[in-house]
């Protein structure tokens, strides 16, 4: 082990000091044993790397990725013991062997995105988030079309990386630029290239992660059950992915996008209702997605927008004569489409913005609010009266500000088997919806009356979407479908709440993996997997 250097020694000492004027002998003993186990490395200041509270830097780094503010809150968020911030993989190594000795649980942090905040906040004793935001290299090695990406790494630098790299080449992933790789490609990964490549989990072809007992296993060493299960299972139940290494997928120099926005007087319900048999049928090169708006007219009362937005891998000359074809009520134009490059396309659907690449990069939280979603799952197209009865239900809620997503299924994500990764969702499917609401007021008398009437949204919704089980998406996490509070004991029948929702006939084999790679279930969440007991 070389030796400190004396100021290094001098900032240990003070960090202890003032760590031990607070803390009790649980988190002291974190301290001591990360300090002693990552010290030999004196090239990174300590206090860059573990952050205590009651200082500005704690708070600023502890808020930097925070998506939905909605879990601070609440008077009652208990704030992480440390924020650890690591810089390399010995930093996470230290940081699980310690936590797992010392009785200490990690949550751990890439993007932030976790729509139940369970990456920043918990509901069990004290912990500390990792926040691997650093770890966002990305390579290109030579054997091919492959990218190795930090855990730590958002969408967009991935799609601007691989943009620049290679004008023909994109990676399948998610629409929103400030995703992290790390729980989005560990959940599924799904956008505007999902019915020509699948999800982003298909496509990835190794990994690099830290177990439970701090071992950095790759694909190889983790053994394929491991693998398999941090391709859609979420990664948060079974170690921390350091890296995952991916299949780039070819795209044309140009592809062509649009959105078409109709309202109720447009025949927007016919539409989406055709919407629904076509989408899933075009050919793989065409993703269109719609997105359901209540808007608030000037009289007062409440109507419905639909929004038809188009990716398509090709020019407009091929585009239009394909959508004329399978989709004429559309009334697609030429001038409706724009081609640009692919990684333009990533801008667009993003911020309907192209301006500027450099947005790609740019991870600070654009809302600073609040939200909350729910999703569902469509194997029975919805008739036009179902959509009517749906427009009454939203229009009648005049302060509820909820859009509704619609991703078209079809093509590569539902040819792909149900068993092939975690991720289950495959054929049959028609389309995935997601129900999101965003707002700013921070009354908890507010936050309760969205949050109860997405409930009942949801209630409401259940004769029109698939059931027994009732699929959900792990990535548009809700804790209303279950969740255990009591930390490191949750049972695999009560995890079934959940479980057999996100993952289906995958569960079982998840809980199975659990039990092989951490059976004391140091990695434990309030919608985890616990290991699997007969
Ligand atoms: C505005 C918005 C738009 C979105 N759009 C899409 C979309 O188009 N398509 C889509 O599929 N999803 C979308 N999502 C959902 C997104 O995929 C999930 O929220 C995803 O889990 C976010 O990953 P993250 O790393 O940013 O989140 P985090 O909050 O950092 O982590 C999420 C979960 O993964 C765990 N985790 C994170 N990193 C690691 C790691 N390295 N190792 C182990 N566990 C880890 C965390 O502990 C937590 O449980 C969107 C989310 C938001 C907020
Ligand atoms: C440290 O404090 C937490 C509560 O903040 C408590 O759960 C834990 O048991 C304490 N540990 C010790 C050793 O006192
Ligand atoms: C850290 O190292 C010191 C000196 O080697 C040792 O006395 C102490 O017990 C260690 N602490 C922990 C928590 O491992
Ligand atoms: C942080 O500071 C506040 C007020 O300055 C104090 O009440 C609180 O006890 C401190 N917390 C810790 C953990 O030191
Ligand atoms: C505080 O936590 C308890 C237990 O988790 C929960 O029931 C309660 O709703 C929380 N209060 C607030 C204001 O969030
Ligand atoms: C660019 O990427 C595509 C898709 O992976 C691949 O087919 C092509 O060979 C790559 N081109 C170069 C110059 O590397
Ligand atoms: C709506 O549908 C009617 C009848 O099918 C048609 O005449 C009308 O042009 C359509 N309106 C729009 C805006 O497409
Ligand atoms: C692009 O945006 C970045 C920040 O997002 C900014 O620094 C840069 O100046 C912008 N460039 C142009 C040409 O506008
Ligand atoms: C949101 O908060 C973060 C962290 O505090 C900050 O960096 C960011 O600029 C804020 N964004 C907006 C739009 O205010």
């Amino acid at each position: 082990m070389a030796a400190m250097s004396p100021s290094l020694l001098f900032v240990f000492s003070l960090l202890l000091l003032l760590i031990k004027s607070y803390a009790n002998s649980t988190e002291t003993s974190f301290l001591e044993c990360f300090l002693n186990t990552t010290r030999s490395d004196s090239r990174i200041a300590i206090a860059e790397i573990i952050y205590a509270p009651n200082t500005t830097s704690y708070n600023t780094i502890f808020l930097s990725s925070i998506q939905n503010i909605r879990f601070l809150l609440s008077g009652n968020t208990t704030k992480p013991s440390f924020v650890v911030l690591p810089v390399e993989a010995a930093h996470v190594q230290a940081a699980v062997v310690c936590g797992r000795r010392h009785g200490l649980r990690l949550r751990v942090r890439s993007g932030g995105h976790d729509y139940e905040g369970l990456s920043y906040v918990s509901a069990g004793g004290p912990f500390v988030i990792l926040d691997i935001s650093q770890l966002r290299s990305i390579s290109f090695p030579d054997d091919g079309n492959m990218a190795w990406v930090g855990a730590g790494a958002i969408v967009g630098e991935v799609y601007y990386n691989v943009g620049l790299k290679n004008a023909t080449a994109g990676f399948p992933a998610g629409i929103c630029t400030t995703i992290g790789v790390g729980g989005h490609f560990s959940g599924g990964g799904i956008g505007s290239l999902q019915r020509k490549y699948g999800s982003s989990a298909d496509n990835i072809v190794d990994a690099l992660i830290v177990n439970a007992d701090g071992e950095i296993l790759d694909k190889k060493s983790m053994g394929e059950d491991l693998f398999w299960a941090i391709r859609g299972g979420g990664a948060a139940s079974f170690g921390v992915v350091l890296y995952y290494k991916i299949k780039l997928v070819y795209v044309p120099p140009q592809v062509t996008v649009f959105t078409i926005s109709r309202t109720l007087k447009q025949n927007a319900t016919k539409l989406l209702e055709k919407w629904q048999y076509v989408a899933p049928e075009l050919v793989n090169d065409l993703w269109i997605r719609t997105i359901v708006l209540a808007i608030n007219e000037a009289s007062g009362d409440r109507t419905i927008q639909v929004l038809f937005q188009g990716m398509f891998l090709g020019g407009r000359d091929d585009l239009l004569p394909l959508v004329h074809k399978s989709f004429p009520e559309l009334d697609l134009k030429a001038e409706d489409c724009s081609e640009m490059r692919w990684v333009e396309s990533t801008l667009y659907i993003a911020f309907s913005d192209i301006k500027n690449l450099t947005m790609l990069l740019d991870r600070r939280p654009q809302y600073n609010s609040s939200f909350k979603a729910k999703s569902d799952f469509v194997r029975n197209p919805i008739s036009e009266e179902g959509w009517e009865e749906i427009w009454k239900f939203m229009t009648e809620a005049k302060d509820e500000p909820l859009t509704v997503i619609m991703e078209p299924w079809g093509g590569r994500i539902s040819e792909i088997t149900d068993t092939a990764i975690a991720f289950p969702h495959r054929k049959g499917n028609l389309y995935n919806i997601q129900y999101f609401m965003r707002w700013s007021e921070t009354e908890e008398a507010v936050t309760e009356k969205h949050l109860n009437w997405m409930r009942t949204m949801y209630e409401f919704m259940a004769p029109y979407v698939s059931s027994n089980p009732r699929a959900a998406y792990v990535n548009y996490k809700d804790i209303d479908l279950g969740s255990s509070t009591e930390e490191g004991k949750t049972s695999y029948t009560e995890a079934s709440a959940w479980g057999s929702k996100y993952f289906l006939n995958n569960y079982k084999r998840l809980a199975k993996v659990k039990a092989e790679v951490d059976p004391e279930g140091y990695f434990w969440n309030e919608q985890g997997i616990p290991p699997f007991s007969s």
